[in-house]
């Protein structure tokens, strides 16, 4: 039976690392795309800051923003959740210090 729980996490991140073969539609983790990377960056980061246990860096598939990616969604225990696009290891450090907000 399903059962509603509270968030396991203070927070959540679910990093788009949809990948396609060449010619199908783009996606956020190839075609020059950096989901993957993103996505080790974050989790290294947590590592680094202690923050495991509160954290969470999720791998996500695609969200259907396919041309807008790479693609992440954060969600907070407190409920709210936020989405971003176009992220890239060159403006992750704004979405980083977004993250540290509530931790
Ligand atoms: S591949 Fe990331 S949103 Fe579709």
């Amino acid at each position: 039976m399903t059962e509603k729980s509270p968030l396991p996490f203070e927070t959540m991140v679910f990093v788009c690392t949809h990948q396609r073969a060449p010619g199908e539609r783009i996606a956020c983790a190839n075609g020059g795309r950096e989901g993957l990377d993103i996505l080790e960056v974050l989790r290294k980061r947590v590592q680094e800051m202690g923050l495991t246990g509160k954290v969470r860096i999720c791998k996500a598939g695609c969200m259907d923003r396919c041309e807008d990616g790479p693609n992440i969604v954060i969600t907070r225990s407190t409920g709210q959740t936020e989405y971003f696009k176009n992220v890239s290891s060159k403006n992750i450090q704004n979405l980083w210090e977004n993250l540290q907000k509530t931790n």
